[in-house]
């Protein structure tokens, strides 16, 4: 036994007999995950979310959160004898004179950004495999939690600053607040401590953003991959994977290293943005001032649809009772933000409703295989897509020369147009992949040999699918449509309510496919039956 067998023997037996962990660890550690490059996209969340909470922790030795005036006194020239607020000084402070302060900005504000693109991809490749169904629900209700508080936490921590921008992202926040119908004005003078902007609001996000956000991310990441670990991961279709089993790799080596390794590589990407691509250069906007505004403000992209949103309400309002209802911010800003998370959320209750199916499922679906769903995950990007872009109505205006009215009519019209044109193509699409997989199994490969027949006629060889490749293209299920409002055997009609007509619409639509290749099809074309 070599002198490092006999350490890690020795530290090992430490631990044992005081914690009698031996035994956990080996079956943890021989634990074994399916391997698709796809399943990384968690994995880049949580190490930018590790590296939020390094960088994050850093900032929080020099920031101060307090929204007492000040005069500016620092190394940057052209803010010099500026009255502003501490926080806004801070920050300055961060990026001017301390040593790394300006680094440790960037990386922090890249991470935000990677950790929620991340996360939104992540949530992309869940969706379009199907990877939210039985018994993955709850994980799927937990990701949606922690999408709507990284977007939170995102918009608080761009507000820290107090620097023009993020002064302006507040203001909509209040408008948003007093949107609210009766109570809205109340409920803004008690977030704001009394007329906005007040004096106590960036102490008050301060606190939710370092400590009640990230505690609650924290604890909802760790029950998240608790679910995975005991749920077990999905893995995708092929050869020897069934609904029982899981063909992958153990932790330990494995992943243990994979996961190490990566982790470097994120942080290293993240540190390599933060060097040298200059992100919110808050010296450039200013202090906060409620009389200015900064002509091209942006937010963050995560909140950019939103923003859109906002922007291209028309201009609704009621007068009733003595109160105003703002329409134009309360719809845009609340309900539909509301609507959109809530459905998005039952998602996976809603699928089950549409097909009836609500067996266990631990193989990924392709997406071409489940077009339905394929299509409202296409619609519902657009959707975002048209809203993001309204988002930057006024940038694209001054960039390519277009006049903001256009972008705004072109975003209002096609936020209700695009969604469904982009849901009817994707279908499409989905359907006719399914047929050139079908054409696929049933005649093989094309190969672009042509052939002369003794008899003079040209054909093309066609070679044959390997078994794996064939197994993979027909191993998906294909249920028919749920029979709702059938007549019985008997012929007594059935007749259902609207809730049930609507249903079976729902399932025809989801269980739209095109027929996959049986086997007696196969024998058939191979005995030259055609
Ligand atoms: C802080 C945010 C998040 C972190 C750190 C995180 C992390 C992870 C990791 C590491 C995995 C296993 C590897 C993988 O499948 O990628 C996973 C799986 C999963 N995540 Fe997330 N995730 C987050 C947000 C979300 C969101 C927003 C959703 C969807 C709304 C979601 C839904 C799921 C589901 C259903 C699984 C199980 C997938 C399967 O077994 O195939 N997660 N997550």
């Amino acid at each position: 036994m070599s002198a490092r067998e006999r350490l890690a023997g020795g530290a090992a037996n430490f631990v044992d007999e005081r914690t009698g962990a031996a035994k956990w660890m080996k079956k943890t550690l021989t634990k074994v995950f399916p391997d698709h490059w796809s399943f990384m996209l968690g994995e880049i969340v949580m190490y930018s979310f590790v590296i939020l909470l390094l960088s994050g922790t850093f900032l929080t030795f020099w920031f101060d959160p307090s929204m007492k005036e000040v005069e500016y006194e620092g190394s940057y020239e052209p803010l010099n004898g500026i009255k502003m607020s501490a926080a806004y000084a801070s920050t300055l402070h961060i990026s001017f004179d301390v040593r790394g302060g300006l680094l440790m900005r960037q990386i922090h504000h890249w991470a935000a950004l990677i950790f929620m693109a991340a996360m939104v991809v992540h949530m992309m490749r869940v969706f379009f495999t199907g990877a939210f169904r039985k018994p993955r629900e709850l994980n799927w209700i937990i990701g949606v939690a922690l999408l709507t508080l990284g977007i939170v936490e995102g918009f608080l921590g761009y507000s820290l600053p107090d620097d023009l921008l993020s002064g302006t992202g507040i203001r909509i926040a209040e408008a948003i607040i007093q949107a609210i119908p009766v109570v809205g004005s109340y409920l803004a003078y008690f977030v704001f401590g009394g007329a906005f902007p007040g004096e106590v609001f960036i102490q008050r996000i301060y606190m939710v953003h370092i400590l009640l956000i990230p505690g609650i991310i924290l604890a909802l990441v760790t029950a998240h991959l608790m679910l995975v670990w005991y749920q077990k991961h999905t893995q995708y279709p092929g050869p020897g994977r069934t609904e029982k089993n899981v063909v992958g790799y153990p932790l330990m080596p494995v992943y243990m290293a994979k996961a190490g390794g990566f982790f470097f590589i994120v942080f290293g990407v993240t540190a390599f943005l933060g060097a040298v691509a200059s992100i919110n250069p808050i010296w450039i906007f200013g202090p906060y001032n409620p009389g200015q505004i900064g002509a091209g403000s942006q937010p963050d992209w995560y909140m950019g649809w939103l923003d859109g949103l906002v922007r291209l309400a028309p201009p609704l309002e009621t007068h009733a009772f003595g109160f105003t209802i703002s329409w134009n911010i309360l719809i845009p800003g609340l309900i539909i933000p509301g609507i959109i998370f809530t459905l998005m959320a039952f998602y996976p209750f809603i699928e089950q409703w549409m097909t009836g199916d609500k067996r266990e499922h631990h193989i990924l679906d392709r997406p071409r295989n489940n077009p339905n769903r394929t299509a409202i995950g296409a619609m519902s990007l657009t959707f975002t897509l048209v809203c993001l872009i309204n988002g930057g109505n006024d940038l694209l205006a001054t960039h390519f020369d277009l006049s903001i009215n256009q972008i705004m009519w072109f975003s209002r019209i096609g936020v209700l147009v695009l969604p469904p044109i982009a849901f009817v193509i994707t279908k499409r699409i989905c359907l006719s992949l399914q047929r050139a997989d079908r054409e696929l199994v049933l005649h093989g490969k094309e190969t672009g040999r042509l052939v002369m027949l003794p008899h003079g006629e040209f054909i093309e060889v066609h070679e044959p699918l390997s078994n794996e490749k064939a197994y993979l293209l027909t191993q998906h299920e294909q249920n028919p449509p749920l029979a709702i409002g059938e007549a019985d055997q008997n012929g007594v009609a059935n007749p259902q309510g609207l809730k049930g007509k609507l249903r079976s619409r729902m399932s025809s639509a989801a269980q739209e496919q095109i027929a996959k290749p049986t086997a007696k099809e196969l024998l058939e074309l191979e005995e030259g039956h055609h």
